[in-house]
């Protein structure tokens, strides 16, 4: 509440019903009961001053030193005003849905045996590899308008649907020009890793190498480099040598691990210091208490010592010392029609920094929309609404490694903020299917007003 006081401020919002800050972790993930902490304040307001927050506090307050000199204010009575939802995981650049394999799934066929017969993400790839650039700049805006309108404001987006050199790099050049031209905050993944080609079919060893020797030029364009372990993708052993070598070239690191089976991802990615470790619907005990470990020590429990877990988490201009982030996507249980979704009660309890996302794409959750999988995630996770919110905003922001931007309400940070049409957060989780975000302001600026997509400059 001291920055800056004696300047115009451009935007003020008052009068909140709950103003959810989420304040006080950007130093590292919540865990355990930290988890359920939102830094509510009711009556609240906050004042932005071009791309960032000036202050956040009581209505009141902010209204006396603020409001006078706002160009503009907005009465948010009755609402509920949070940061931006953060998706930490998705494949939103793919061309082509797959209706036919949605109905051959209904009619009992299995996900891994669509891949294995060559369908499943072969056919996105074959279709992705068809479109020019252009068309798949036009077809992600697309996607990521609908994120937009219902509160994304940042997300990751991996590569991995074009599997050779070139259609590789034309995925992270489409993220590139979306993320200069798009109102999302895009952090860009390179997943070559993601399925063995056709043509490589009888040499995935082969494959692998193909995908080391990308990196170097891989490397401007990508945040992250992640690989998909998996049985019918890649095994352990490929999915270590390709992540060290990214990491050696200073890319940070992330894992598909335990999406189907437990093959040992977890411990691959704490050794080596994997910014998050994703899926986790089948992951045994003993590696939650070994994530445990890695993340920061939680009231109540105190693990023994272990060995010191770094993390390459945020790669260039991070200032946060990141743990390993446990990325959680029910979306993709729900939708292939599985019981088992990963264990999030038992994470949290022992102090697993948990976070969730969408995981966009056309085969294993075509939702993109946060807001149900914050619902999933109360109903097939056990996680409290306070904990959903927690994991889909400041938690997700430390899966990213931009935990020093972004995730929370905090002078200094990113004004990145979401007006919903709720009284009360709890509202956002229980009436499920609707979406409750009336107004979206990404670094300053209004996006989305009336749940409608204002019109931004693309530079696309
Ligand atoms: O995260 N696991 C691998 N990739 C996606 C699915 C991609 C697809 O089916 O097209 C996932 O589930
Ligand atoms: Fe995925």
């Amino acid at each position: 509440m001291k920055k800056k006081t004696g300047k115009q401020c451009d935007l003020v919002i008052l009068n909140t019903s709950e103003l959810l800050t989420l304040a006080g972790a950007s130093h590292g993930p919540r865990t355990g009961r930290e988890m359920r902490e939102l830094g509510l304040i009711r009556d609240g307001g906050l004042a932005i001053e071009g791309c960032e927050f000036v202050a956040v506090g009581p209505s009141r307050e902010i209204e006396s030193k603020y409001a006078g000199k706002a160009k503009r204010v907005i009465d948010a009575s009755g609402k509920v005003v949070m940061p931006g939802f953060i998706d930490p995981h998705t494949h939103a650049v793919f061309a082509g849905w797959r209706d036919k394999e949605w109905v051959m799934r209904l009619e009992g066929k299995e996900y891994l045996d669509i891949l294995k017969s060559g369908g499943g993400i072969l056919e996105t790839v074959r279709a992705t590899r068809a479109a020019s650039q252009e068309e798949l700049v036009t077809i992600t805006k697309k996607h990521l308008d609908t994120m937009l309108l219902h509160g994304t404001t940042t997300a990751e987006v991996k590569s991995g649907y074009g599997l050779d050199f070139e259609n590789e790099i034309k995925i992270l050049k489409v993220i590139e020009a979306l993320g200069e031209g798009h109102p999302i905050r895009l952090i860009p993944t390179f997943l070559g890793a993601h399925a063995v080609p056709a043509g490589y079919k009888d040499d995935p060893e082969g494959y692998v190498e193909a995908v080391m020797g990308w990196l170097p030029e891989v490397k401007p364009l990508a945040r992250f480099c992640d690989v998909f372990l998996e049985e019918g993708a890649f095994n352990l052993a490929q999915a270590e040598r390709i992540l060290a070598r990214a990491r050696g070239l200073g890319l940070a690191l992330k894992l598909h691990a335990g999406e189907f089976k437990d093959l040992g991802g977890v411990r691959l990615a704490l050794r080596l210091g994997a910014t998050s470790v994703d899926h986790l619907d089948y992951v045994s005990e003993g590696d939650m208490v070994e994530m445990a470990r890695g993340g920061k020590k939680v009231q109540g429990f105190n693990p023994p010592k272990a060995e010191k877990v770094q993390s390459a988490s945020g790669g260039k201009g991070s200032k946060v010392q990141g743990v390993t982030v446990a990325v959680l996507l029910p979306g993709v249980p729900f939708f292939l029609g599985r019981q088992r979704y990963a264990s999030a009660r038992v994470m949290i309890d022992l102090g697993v920094p948990v976070a969730i996302g969408t995981d966009f794409n056309p085969g294993t959750c075509p939702t993109p929309n946060m807001q149900l999988i914050m619902t999933l995630a109360c109903l097939e996770l056990g996680m409290t609404p306070e904990e959903a919110i927690s994991a889909a905003t400041i938690n997700a922001a430390h899966a990213l490694g931009y935990a020093h931007r972004v995730g929370s309400l905090e002078a200094g940070k990113r004004a990145d903020v979401l007006i919903l049409d709720v009284p009360t957060y709890t509202r956002l989780t229980y009436q499920f299917g609707v979406n409750h975000v009336e107004t979206v302001i990404k670094t300053g600026k209004v996006m989305v007003e009336g749940k409608r997509q204002m019109s931004y400059l693309a530079k696309i």
